[in-house]
């Protein structure tokens, strides 16, 4: 995990963007001439989008190369902007991973409004604008890992989940945290019919109190220092590096505390598939695949799934003396 609040980054660790993209085209297009590749991999190719991002530095004096900064982890390179804004899951906008990229463009994200609210001394509707002024934005590098057996590194930018809610005193009662995602037809969220995904809306999540005041819990807004696209759940989603893909909610308008466990989409749609904790575990297979190993998004060969994603030093006494198998 890297942790950098944005003021401790140096403008020489900025790296041009359009430099690292053009890297990762360039070897892609190389491990494309060499190998047998998947239609999913040809249509990232060949078929979606471009991605250009503005150099972030902005200002770079003439003939001066800027330095790399650090958006991967130790011996993991950050997986391509190209690939975290073009491989989606976003079921309201379709249940395959390319169309998110094209139908979300339609959401409207500002104005936006997050409501805290329920067990809370102090519950509070906070406009996206004041929400980024009173919580410092931070880059995060994480590991994103979905319970589809893909996994991505993931440059965020946000803030802790914790501090917001420490703002609005959850109430001793409190043990849960429930998330809800915009269901408005204002902000072009379209209808379940439309596409039929098989789940109830809004789309749900949930943590227990204590997951949602770790600190490695984001509300993010961005990715690579950029706003968040609507297909990554902007304009403000949930990131819990160590869980499953499913519990990182999108485009969040109501964070509710309180005392029972609240439902969640996943497990309200398949039980028996998708527990609530949904802790990364390569032990317990999902019922029809193996949690063991994943496929790198970006990469050719498969990795070793890590306990919690590779957080257990973090979060694993969280769940002392309770048995994994049983609360998956
Ligand atoms: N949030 C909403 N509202 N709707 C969704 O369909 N999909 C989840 C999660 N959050 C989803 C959601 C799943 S299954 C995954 S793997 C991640 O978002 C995908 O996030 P990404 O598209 O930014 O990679």
């Amino acid at each position: 995990m890297v942790i950098k609040k944005s003021d401790d980054i140096r403008s020489r660790e900025i790296t041009d963007k359009k430099v690292y993209l053009s890297r990762r085209n360039f070897l892609r297009g190389a491990a494309l001439a060499a190998t047998t590749v998947a239609t999913g991999l040809v249509y990232r190719q060949l078929l979606a989008p471009q991605v250009e991002l503005a150099n972030p530095t902005g200002r770079v004096a003439p003939g001066a190369q800027p330095a790399p900064k650090q958006w991967g982890l130790p011996g993991e390179e950050a997986t391509s902007y190209q690939d975290i804004t073009h491989y989606n899951n976003f079921y309201e906008f379709g249940t395959d991973k390319y169309s998110p990229a094209r139908r979300a463009q339609s959401l409207i994200t500002r104005p936006w409004t997050v409501s805290v609210e329920g067990l809370v001394n102090k519950p509070k509707v906070f406009d996206l604008d004041e929400l980024t002024r009173l919580f410092p934005q931070e880059d995060r590098v994480y590991r994103f890992r979905c319970v589809e057996a893909w996994s991505m590194v993931i440059p965020w930018l946000g803030f802790p989940l914790g501090e917001l809610l420490k703002l609005a005193e959850p109430q001793g009662s409190a043990k849960y945290v429930a998330f809800e995602t915009a269901n408005d037809p204002k902000k072009k969220i379209p209808a379940l019919s439309e596409y039929e995904a098989g789940l109830d809306w809004p789309y749900v999540e949930g943590l227990r109190l204590d997951e949602a005041m770790h600190p490695l819990t984001l509300l993010a807004t961005g990715i690579y220092g950029e706003p968040l696209l609507p297909q990554n759940g902007a304009p403000i989603r949930l990131v819990v590096p160590w869980k499953y893909g499913f519990k990182n909610i999108k485009s969040v308008v109501r964070i509710t505390l309180a005392e029972r466990m609240p439902p969640t989409s996943w497990n309200r749609a398949n039980s028996e598939e998708y527990g609530f904790f949904s802790n990364v575990n390569p032990e317990v297979p999902h019922p029809r695949w193996s949690q063991a190993t994943e496929r790198r998004i970006g990469e050719y060969t498969r990795r070793t799934t890590l306990p919690f994603n590779g957080y257990a030093e973090q979060v694993a006494h969280l769940y002392d003396g309770m048995d994994l198998k049983y609360y998956f």
